[in-house]
């Protein structure tokens, strides 16, 4: 599948994105772990999410679509999951799997997990490396790091207290899912505090955690009461709509009720430091839940300015770089992104996809091994690009489209599915027009 983008003058409109994708896999597995039932309205049917139902489904848990985005489970409890009759297959998803191992760590029964050709390349070992200290026997492809992966959980995980050396929330949350079943309090610190959808719904499943500061979670193993879930929009898809609404030159672009926890806030601290044009209104009354606000976002176009995104910025930003990337480049001044190696073992090398494609539309990238740096301003023209496979690039491409001199053609768009169905008709919408065409 192909997007086919030409230019637009004019983007205006008020819209909603789908539910976040994190906090959606997080509410399937909590909800299956749980006693009794859990009600999720919001659920993201992408299918990244939807591969994360089918898993707890094969391991016996009853899940009922009620509707568009609304799901009932019946949890079974921690006990209560059955081994799988066949190889599980992630797809496209890392939280899918890095998460189900934890899960997996403490159920006594074999699964073999899986997952596509971009998932198979991915690093596993920073979920076995812990879970393995904790008890479970994980193996697989390059010596246990790469799937497919069999994982043997044991009934009671060992408790232990983990340094990891990245800030991944899915190694965070693969070691405290481990730990609801282990024989002592669970501790995980961080490098730099990454996104906590885990803690605020363990906590609203009525699990204790203690948070003595931002890059330290303590767990206390015990059981999980089912609950109700409301999942807010996904601020990582509303991204690709608000950089089309600061580049597109007559532009007025509102995206409602996008979930603004601080750990997912990074790109609106940028946007404030590029001096873009953005309103948040706390969005209040509607269902939400304590910990997960939302915020209405508003964005018009403006002359920004270049900053510097490194640090502690990175794992609060890190799936909207290939959005900012676009940014970056119509922004005057040079924009330097460091300390975001992560980039390179996501669903593709995003480091490189970004300048070796955004490169094709003639604008210049310097790669950096932990980052990039973009000179601006640049025009974009318009060329044939891949997504490789990526959604988020395929994303961030076909809003670089909006703005270039010529038609784009964005290659292999079919990835967009993982996490943002209704990308393609929102952002004709707020065109008011087939500003994006699929070709099949
Ligand atoms: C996610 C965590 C991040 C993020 C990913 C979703 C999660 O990955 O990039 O899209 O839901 O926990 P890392 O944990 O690898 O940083």
């Amino acid at each position: 599948m192909n997007f086919r983008v030409r230019p637009v003058r004019r983007l205006t409109g008020a819209c909603e994105v789908p539910g976040d994708k994190s906090i959606s896999h997080r509410a399937a597995l909590l909800g299956a772990l749980a006693e009794g039932p859990t009600d999720v309205q919001g659920y993201l049917e992408g299918e990244d999410c939807l591969r994360t139902i089918t898993a707890m489904q094969m391991m016996g848990v009853d899940v009922t679509r009620k509707g568009p985005g609304h799901y009932r489970i019946t949890g079974v409890g921690l006990g209560g999951l059955v081994e799988p009759a066949d190889v599980v297959d992630c797809g496209n998803s890392g939280t899918t799997v890095r998460l189900l191992v934890g899960v997996l760590a403490g159920q006594p029964f074999w699964t073999l997990l899986t997952g596509d050709e971009s998932l198979r390349r991915r690093p596993m070992k920073r979920v076995a490396d812990p879970l393995a200290r904790m008890g479970a026997t994980i193996v697989g492809r390059a010596n246990g790091s790469r799937l497919p992966l069999a994982v043997r959980g044991v009934e009671r995980p060992r408790a232990i207290v983990y340094d990891t050396p990245v800030a991944s929330a899915q190694v965070k949350s693969a070691v405290l899912l481990a730990g609801l079943r282990a024989d002592g309090p669970v501790t995980v610190r961080e490098p730099a505090p990454s996104r906590d959808h885990s803690e605020v719904m363990l906590r609203a499943f009525g699990a204790t955690l203690e948070r003595p500061d931002s890059r330290t979670v303590t767990l206390y193993p015990g059981a999980l009461r089912g609950t109700e879930v409301h999942v807010p929009g996904d601020i990582s898809s509303a991204a690709f709509l608000l950089v089309a609404g600061l580049v597109v030159a007559d532009a007025r672009v509102t995206v409602r009720r996008v979930g603004v926890n601080s750990t997912r806030t990074g790109l609106l601290d940028v946007l404030a430091a590029m001096r873009a044009p953005l309103t948040a209104e706390p969005t209040v009354g509607t269902g939400g839940a304590p910990g997960e606000p939302m915020s209405t976002l508003t964005v018009t176009p403006a002359q920004l300015a270049a900053t510097t995104v490194a640090g502690a910025l990175i794992p609060r930003l890190i799936d909207e770089i290939p959005a900012l990337a676009v940014l970056a480049a119509t922004a005057h001044g040079t924009t330097e992104i460091r300390d975001a190696a992560e980039l390179r073992v996501k669903e593709s090398d995003r480091i490189s996809a970004i300048a070796r494609e955004l490169a094709k539309m003639r604008v210049s990238i310097e790669e950096r091994t932990d980052g990039m740096a973009v000179a601006g301003p640049q025009s974009f023209r318009g060329a044939r690009v891949s997504s490789g496979g990526d959604h988020r690039m395929a994303m961030a491409l076909a809003v670089g489209g909006l703005i270039a001199d010529g038609e784009t053609v964005v290659e292999d768009t079919a990835c967009v599915e993982t996490s943002f169905p209704t990308f393609v008709a929102t952002l004709n919408a707020l065109a008011g027009g087939e500003a994006i065409t699929v070709e099949r």
